[in-house]
């Protein structure tokens, strides 16, 4: 019988990508996912050291699977993500019936981990950051969707494929579209840099993920024109810090508007997102391709994390809060109707009321249509830990509170003055609410539920919107004339 994988994925959508990328490199071995821990063979943690709690949890979840071992003596328990990269060894010594470790960029060596943990009876930990090699060695994204067994056309881990460019070449035009296969989506995620160099006082990023390192132009531009053959017409390119990308060209190198330019003349793909990206990077040359790539959403998650410019001095991020407000300006020059998106955090050490006053005012000033906000969370080794923090816990939840309720009201109204508005929508699949309607996604990133045919799934539609809900919309399909 197949061997069984499950995995646990643990906070950011570059952690998601990532356990998909180890569900991969474990399926090429024949190991089959499962939603279930007790019928695993293989048991995986996915895990995020951005916050104390999702770091806590890892240990706690951890203890729940340990028993399986006593049923299933050969179960193996991996640890892998940024948790693992910061703490190591320290992890098969707090819980020693953990058998592999491994970080963020040493995933795809996880088949001869688990390999040399038979042979040696011995815990097997690798956290190291050894560049590009985890993209060397990952099977492209179009490759996977065709889901093709290992013998027919899978290059061998490590070897060149002449159907493929080599890094820093330009790809050759996609092969010809054979849609897309039932329950597949029109959207697809792409990395296209990993890392961050700029170590905000309070992030622990830096230092479980490495500095940051690119991908050459002509390897992401094959896997998203493989992707485009496959019928996908969405794509998120991904990094930590997106917009810093600096990926090799045949004759030097690209900056992330560039890399953007190119994927834009890629035929098939309709619409572009990128998440995330950092303040520091928005390069005028970057905002200028609003204006001219309409394949580009209207809307951007740019982290601005407070509008306080003590704060944000404190927390070494690089921009006042006036120069955010001059690049969102910018922004809405060349793309009046984009929505922005942020991070917030609330309660940083020695944030005062008017510092927190000053995050509200951003808020109304910039029109914020959501945020990811939590409390600040203390990261050991950061900077940030060492300072003093007098602010109460429950004031800080307070704060936080407030500023969320602002931004849902205001997202609220986002969504209220479209109602009428015509919007195209990328139709996923049916609707969570409704099995019977359909569900899509619009530029600003808003789930839209109407009534459709099934058949729509994987297209774009014009759907009329007809009512806002606080965390969706409803919507007409427009009917065309035959
Ligand atoms: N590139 C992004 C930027 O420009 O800030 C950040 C990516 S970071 C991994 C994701 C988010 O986690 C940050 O924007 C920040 O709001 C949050 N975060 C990071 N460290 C945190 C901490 N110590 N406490 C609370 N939130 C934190
Ligand atoms: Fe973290 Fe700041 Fe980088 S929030 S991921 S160090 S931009």
């Amino acid at each position: 019988m197949a061997k069984k994988l499950y995995i646990k994925t643990f906070g950011c959508q570059m952690n998601e990508y990532d356990s998909d990328r180890m569900a991969d490199v474990l399926a090429a071995e024949g190991i089959e996912k499962t939603d279930f821990p007790e019928e695993a063979d293989v048991i995986l943690f996915n895990t995020c050291s951005v916050r104390e709690k999702a770091q806590e949890k890892v240990f706690h979840d951890l203890g729940r699977v340990r028993h399986l071992k006593l049923q299933k003596p050969d179960l193996v328990i991996g640890v892998g993500g940024c948790v693992a990269s910061q703490e190591g060894t320290a992890i098969v010594e707090r819980a020693p019936f953990v058998d592999i470790v491994f970080g963020p960029q040493t995933l795809h060596r996880l088949p001869q981990l688990i390999r040399e943990r038979r042979a040696s009876g011995r815990p097997q930990v690798d956290t190291s950051f050894p560049e590009l090699e985890k993209f060397d060695r990952l099977t492209p994204a179009y490759v996977r969707m065709e889901k093709l067994p290992p013998a027919t056309g899978r290059p061998e881990p490590g070897t060149a494929n002449d159907a493929e460019p080599r890094s820093g070449e330009l790809p050759s035009p996609p092969p010809v579209g054979r849609g897309l296969g039932g329950g597949q989506s029109p959207s697809a995620f792409v990395s296209v840099m990993e890392g961050c160099s700029k170590y905000c006082t309070f992030c622990i990023v830096p230092y479980t993920r490495g500095e940051e390192v690119s991908r050459p132009v002509g390897d992401v531009l094959a896997e998203i024109a493989g992707l485009a053959g496959q019928g996908v017409k969405e794509v998120t390119l991904l990094g930590q810090n997106v917009n810093a990308y600096r990926g090799a060209l045949p004759d030097g190198e690209a900056d992330f508007a560039l890399l953007l330019e190119c994927v834009h003349e890629l035929p098939g793909i309709e619409r572009i997102r990128y998440t995330t990206s950092h303040p520091r990077e928005m390069a005028q040359r970057l905002i200028d391709v609003y204006a001219r790539l309409p394949k580009l959403v209207s809307h951007l998650h740019l982290p601005v994390q407070s509008g306080s410019d003590r704060i944000l001095a404190a927390m070494k991020r690089g921009y006042t809060a006036l120069e955010y407000k001059s690049i969102v300006r910018r922004l809405r020059a060349a793309r009046p109707d984009i929505s922005m998106s942020t991070d917030f955090i609330v309660g940083f050490p020695g944030e005062s009321a008017a510092d927190f006053e000053a995050s509200m005012k951003l808020i109304e000033e910039v029109g914020f249509d959501a945020s990811f906000s939590f409390v600040y969370s203390p990261r050991p080794g950061t900077p940030a830990a060492e300072l003093a923090d007098d602010t109460p816990h429950e004031l800080k939840i307070e704060r936080l509170m407030r500023l969320q309720k602002r931004i849902e009201e205001q997202a609220l109204a986002i969504s209220e003055g479209m109602v009428g508005s015509v919007q195209r929508v990328l139709v996923e699949g049916p609707s969570k609410k409704d099995a019977g309607e359909l569900a899509g996604r619009t530029d600003n990133n808003r789930i839209v539920n109407f009534a459709g045919r099934p058949r729509l799934t994987g297209s774009f539609a014009d759907v009329t919107i007809t009512a806002a809900m606080p965390h969706s919309l409803r919507g007409e399909i427009v009917t065309r004339e035959p």
